[in-house]
């Protein structure tokens, strides 16, 4: 695991951007892996802001990590409006290459069975985008998750229903399940990039990078990916025991 520390949010979230932009940039036929959260809003507005200082993203195609079960069509608090109102609908895109969990599919269970199966036809993803919950649960892969999981329906725990709530107008909205890429999914991923800013982030931080591999803290399953890096403000890396390590290999150019 490669671990960045930036000075605050707007480095750590610049890096995020600029390693995006240059794959994109790079590569045809880029496939993405993406993320919602309010860490990611600023993502977003760097990647549209490279959008608009020349970079295509019309061969780029893209899956959601997930999506709430239950909210209608265009309901503004579903990942698939987050993801038009903050990015796709600022940048040339084309619409059939973007991919979310189908979260109004009367039957889920099958929706779900259905993404993992597009994603395998459509991939390996080449850059999964992550953030890290409170609990340090990656996707809705919340703690006690398999890690050998694959895109299901998850219950919400308590505590990540109360952090989202947030986004809705009435605690009692927030929806109790969702459809989530599995830990395994994410794992066949080519690379991995995770984003995590805020003090109230250091110690799933702590936990996801020097901790034991534990379902009880899904992030932890990224240890065993070869090709993750994790991007952090200072207050984010607070609770890391070799913090001056990541900094020294940082500067070594490994
Ligand atoms: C979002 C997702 C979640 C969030 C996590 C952090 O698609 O899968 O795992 O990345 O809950 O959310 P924020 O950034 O709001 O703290």
């Amino acid at each position: 695991m490669h671990v960045s520390i930036r000075p605050d949010a707007a480095a750590a979230t610049k890096e995020v951007v600029i390693q995006i932009a240059a794959l994109v940039a790079n590569r045809a036929n880029v496939v993405l892996g993406l993320a919602t959260g309010g860490t990611m809003e600023p993502v977003y507005d760097g990647l549209i802001a490279a959008h608009r200082a020349g970079l295509s993203f019309a061969g780029t195609t893209t899956f959601n990590l997930d999506e709430y079960v239950g909210l209608g069509a265009g309901h503004p608090n579903a990942y698939r409006s987050y993801m038009q109102a903050r990015f796709f609908d600022h940048v040339d895109i084309d619409p059939t290459r973007i991919h979310l969990p189908d979260g109004h599919d009367a039957d889920p269970a099958a929706a779900a069975l259905r993404y993992e199966a597009l994603i395998a036809r459509h991939g390996p993803i080449d850059l999964q985008l992550l953030g890290l919950g409170r609990n340090g649960h990656i996707a809705f892969n919340e703690p006690t998750s398999s890690l050998g999981s694959r895109t299901r329906v998850k219950l919400l725990m308590p505590g990540t229903r109360a952090a989202n709530s947030r986004f809705f107008d009435h605690p009692d909205q927030t929806p109790r399940l969702s459809i989530t890429m599995g830990i395994a999914t994410i794992l066949e991923a080519r690379k991995v990039l995770l984003l995590a800013l805020g003090a109230d982030k250091a110690e799933p931080v702590a936990q996801m990078v020097e901790g034991p591999i534990s379902a009880l803290c899904p992030g932890t399953a990224l240890q065993m990916h070869p090709a993750t890096r994790v991007v952090l403000d200072m207050a984010a890396g607070t609770g890391l025991i070799h913090a001056e390590y990541y900094r020294a290999v940082e500067e070594s150019g490994l």
